[in-house]
């Protein structure tokens, strides 16, 4: 059998986790909001409006951080159009993705929604058709504490004490012509900072994230993030990635080989902020916020039919397989890997627009990247561990030769325990996975969760919730110093180890 070959060293880390890479993301689209968190004619809405089955499997994969309202949706959003009395609050045309936007659930339900799911907000600026005053407006309304125009406003509003919301991003994919409101590297940098800077003076406990590039194979990529940074280096705390991935050309082997391409992306971004921080001799350090990311594909073709200008039509609603859960592990691999550096993440989106979540008008059910999302949230905490992963490999079409195993460890010392993610994409063959435990001696196993399913096309459906799940794997064992584990053939694969 084929073995992969795990070394790790209790005081090589990479770094400490923040709990923040397991964020998601909500925008103004499809379903996400209207039917998907809020639908107050729904047997499932709370006294909100707010869909309690959404919640619970919100609250089970623990988000801590969520960001809204878009997405390319900000470009356009005017967020006083989303505050007051529901009955005068106008109908807008979204032209991001060409519907009509309500506006009967806005900036006020969703701090309320977050408060409910135990997350924070990320709160995102329009800066494509809009600028430094409205962006100086909307962090007035939600963190001045009262005695001015839009804190007062906020109060009239029913909410006495300020929102306080920590995490703002300076627009959205200002790099990319589809954008409403587009610039240059150029001038984005110049509005970016400047917005930055007043909002800074404004509220000095907040962070801020500047647009990096919206894929890794962008053509302004690189000298975007260099003019962005070179510009706004000691007003920006973050610059974001975003990265999703396809399989149009059913290609397997390749498909599941994007984590190379999300690792080479993110060693980039860091070598252009380290390549600023070293120009200008500056001793901060600037971090990823990779605030969107997922498998998007299955629903391209579909959405090109759909009619315009109506309400909450089922756009981006990609029905995820069990591969897309194999590359969802693998990028959560990935993005613990560079646990140093990236900080923040979302995954694009939480619910029915790309995502783990589906509703419809009789229940909510879990899409196969739930899974593997879930793992990570939920016991991927502490410690990323240097996790050196000597494994077979295999040739595909778009990366040439590659590891058939993705892994790493983390090393969670508050709870005594040490956690190994680990996904085996070999088309034929079980892995034999061994690591030395030397350092560990007194751990034991307590459980190896293994998602495998024999159809790697197989999709979770409401009438079929659980034909992709996870399930316990037997014959995990510790020889002498060693832990050996066999990942069966195409698996998603958590094991945990207690002292
Ligand atoms: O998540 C869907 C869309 O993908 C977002 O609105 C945009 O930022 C990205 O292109």
């Amino acid at each position: 059998m084929k073995k992969v070959q795990i070394v790790i060293d209790q005081d090589f880390k990479v770094g400490e986790i923040d709990q923040r890479i397991y964020g998601s993301f909500i925008e103004h689209l499809g379903r996400a909001v209207y039917e998907g968190i809020y639908q107050p004619e729904s047997p499932f809405a709370d006294e909100q409006g707010f869909r309690k089955d959404t919640l619970e499997l919100v609250k089970e994969l623990q988000v801590p951080i969520v960001r809204y309202p878009g997405g390319n949706f900000v470009s356009g959003f005017c967020w006083e159009d989303s505050v007051g009395p529901k009955e005068e609050r106008p109908s807008r045309v979204d032209l991001a993705w060409s519907v009509v936007e309500t506006n009967q659930f806005g900036l006020n339900e969703f701090c309320d929604w977050t408060k409910k799911a135990n997350s924070d907000v990320m709160m995102a600026v329009n800066l494509g058709t809009r600028g430094i005053a409205d962006a100086l407006n909307v962090l007035e309304y939600c963190n001045f504490k009262g005695g001015t125009k839009y804190s007062e406003l906020r109060k009239q509003h029913g909410y006495e004490e300020p929102h306080k919301i920590r995490t703002w991003c300076l627009g959205n994919e200002m790099d990319g012509p589809w954008q409403t409101g587009h610039k240059s590297a150029e001038e984005y940098a110049r509005l970016a900072t400047e917005t930055g800077k007043a909002m800074k003076a404004m509220d000095a406990d907040i962070e801020l994230v500047a647009c990096g590039s919206s894929h890794s194979h962008m053509p302004t990529f690189g000298d975007w993030e260099a003019t962005i940074l070179e510009e706004g280096y000691d007003v920006i705390d973050y610059i974001s990635m975003h990265q999703y991935y396809g399989n149009q050309e059913n290609d397997s082997k390749s498909f599941l080989a994007n984590s190379v391409d999300l690792d080479q992306f993110i060693t980039n971004v860091v070598a252009i902020c380290d390549y600023v921080k070293g120009k200008k001799h500056s001793d901060k350090t600037i971090n990823i916020s990779l605030d969107e990311w997922n498998v998007w594909y299955h629903s391209n073709e579909q959405d090109k039919l759909l009619e315009k200008w109506v309400q909450k039509p089922h756009q981006l609603e990609d029905i995820y397989n069990f591969e897309d859960a194999l590359l969802v592990g693998s990028m959560l691999i990935t993005i613990l890997r560079h646990a140093d550096r990236v900080k923040m993440a979302c995954m694009a989106q939480l619910v029915n627009v790309i995502a783990p979540i589906m509703t419809s008008d009789t229940g909510a059910w879990r899409q196969t990247i739930f899974y593997p999302y879930l793992h990570a949230a939920t016991m991927g905490k502490g410690t990323v561990l240097n996790t050196l992963v000597k494994s077979p490999t295999y040739t595909c079409e778009k990366f040439g030769e590659v590891p058939c195993v993705d892994c790493v460890v983390v090393d969670n010392d508050k709870e005594n325990e040490l956690v190994v993610f680990a996904v085996n994409k070999d088309m034929e063959e079980d892995i034999t996975f061994s690591m030395d435990l030397r350092q560990f001696a007194s751990y034991e196993i307590k459980e190896h969760i293994v998602m495998h399913h024999d159809d790697l096309k197989a999709v979770n459906t409401e009438a079929n919730p659980d034909e992709v799940k996870p399930a316990q794997g037997t014959g995990a064992a510790i020889d002498g110093t060693s832990l050996n584990v066999v990942l069966p053939s195409l698996s998603w694969n958590v094991i945990r180890l207690a002292k």
